[in-house]
């Protein structure tokens, strides 16, 4: 036994060094090797923020052409797992049917458990990058029974998932470019985010040496609850909850009341205590999705809008920091799209494998790291005698 230091939720132990996404939340910056959010959500495309996460710099024109063609190359999934699908019922959640499937993976690639070997590990980045959005369209595809639409690979990443999402095969389909550059954006938005629930959650798997496909779908899993990934589709429920902008402050009493465990969904971070600077960039790709498919008066978007104001001007909101998240917005776009709220944290998922693998492999190649295995503060019952059932009661 030893004394060590008592840290729930680890708000203050740093359990690795990492080069990849640097986070200031009281100044609201996000960085991710050194280059600011804002600048690689306006002026990149989410291959190269994966790129760019994987490789430490942004790709030369011939390296992005050769990323994206290593990538393109991967997005079939064996077909097999057709099967694998139609063993759930067709009401199972997207995120039960992802972490299955991408777990299922693990069984394909026999070749990813030498994760000593550089190439192996990029191989296996590549398939996971790849092979997400198929994943994600047929888990999509499958709850609303439509048959799976295969990837087409002279498509872009983002076009090509939109398509495997949407499309029928009795119709010709094309993505829509404003929302196409929308999604990616979004993409972007959520591909890293240092050291959170569900990245904590792969490098804590990883670091026993496990299968990457496995590592990855544990951190789908935490990825799931509401207190992380799951709150976009947890903020578009309460939105809907709410109904109409006049039972808006009955809510917002809700959330202040001590008494009562309600909590506004979409508001709050445990890092961005002044504002979450992919809030502001999700924002304005909110009104450009609604504007291009010309929602205007959305009674959700009025909810949304009425909830921001009101909560961005009330004291208990403003004194404990709390302001709209990304997973408020997002959601909002989201279901503009076309996507039900089930997929939304699917879509989560999607962008955040980049982060997730990209810092599973920054741990492998770190000499420091070692399996994670924390300590506890014991108090439980000191050593006691057995005794036997006939004597108990
Ligand atoms: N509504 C009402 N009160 C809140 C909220 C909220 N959304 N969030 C925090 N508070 C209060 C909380 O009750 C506490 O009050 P007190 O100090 O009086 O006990 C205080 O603010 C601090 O909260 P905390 O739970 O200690 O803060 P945390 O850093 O542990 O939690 C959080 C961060 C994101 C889990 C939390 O704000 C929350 O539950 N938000 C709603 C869910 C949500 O939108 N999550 C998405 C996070 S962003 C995407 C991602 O990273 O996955």
């Amino acid at each position: 036994t030893g004394m060590f230091t008592y840290d729930p939720g680890f708000t203050s132990t740093a359990a690795c060094e990492s080069k990849i996404t640097y986070i200031d939340g009281d100044e609201g910056v996000l960085l991710y090797r050194g280059y600011p959010i804002e600048q690689l959500a306006e002026h990149g495309d989410f291959l190269e923020t994966c790129y760019l996460l994987l490789y430490g710099e942004l790709p030369t024109p011939a390296q992005k052409a050769d990323f994206d063609y290593r990538v393109t190359r991967h997005t079939m999934v064996h077909d097999q797992m057709q099967r694998f699908f139609q063993g759930f019922r067709r009401d199972a959640h997207p995120m039960a049917v992802m972490v299955a499937s991408v777990g299922a993976l693990s069984a394909f690639y026999h070749d990813s458990t030498d994760i000593t070997d550089e190439k192996q590990r990029m191989i296996a980045s590549m398939r996971m990058i790849a092979k997400m959005p198929t994943l994600a369209a047929m888990a999509y595809k499958y709850t609303i029974g439509q048959p799976f639409i295969y990837p087409k690979n002279d498509l872009d990443y983002t076009s090509n998932f939109l398509r495997m999402c949407f499309a029928v095969p009795c119709e010709e389909y094309q993505a829509n470019p404003v929302l196409s550059r929308a999604l990616d954006r979004i993409f972007i938005l959520h591909a890293d985010h240092e050291q959170n629930a569900s990245t904590s959650t792969v490098r804590l798997a990883g670091s026993s040496g496990a299968n990457p496909f496995a590592c990855i779908a544990a951190g789908i899993a935490c990825l799931w609850g509401p207190a992380h990934g799951g709150a976009n589709e947890a903020a578009l429920k309460m939105l809907e909850e709410i109904g109409k902008p006049e039972r808006v402050g009955e809510y917002v009493a809700k959330a202040k009341d001590k008494n009562d465990p309600f909590r506004l969904m979409g508001f709050g971070h445990r890092v961005y205590k002044n504002y979450d600077p992919r809030a502001r960039i999700m924002a304005k790709t909110t009104h450009e999705v609604l504007n291009e498919l010309g929602i205007k008066d959305d009674p959700l978007l009025d909810v949304a809008m009425e909830l921001e104001q009101i909560a961005l001007k009330d004291e208990y909101f403003i004194e404990k920091k709390l302001y709209p998240n990304i997973d408020f917005y997002s959601g909002i776009t989201l279901k503009a799209m076309g996507f039900p709220t089930s997929m939304f944290t699917v879509l989560f998922a999607l962008a955040r494998t980049v982060g997730w693998i990209g810092q599973w492999a920054e741990m492998i190649e770190d000499p420091s790291q070692k399996i994670g295995r924390p300590r506890q503060l014991y108090v439980g019952p000191s050593k006691r005698e057995y005794v036997s059932i006939a004597q108990r009661g």
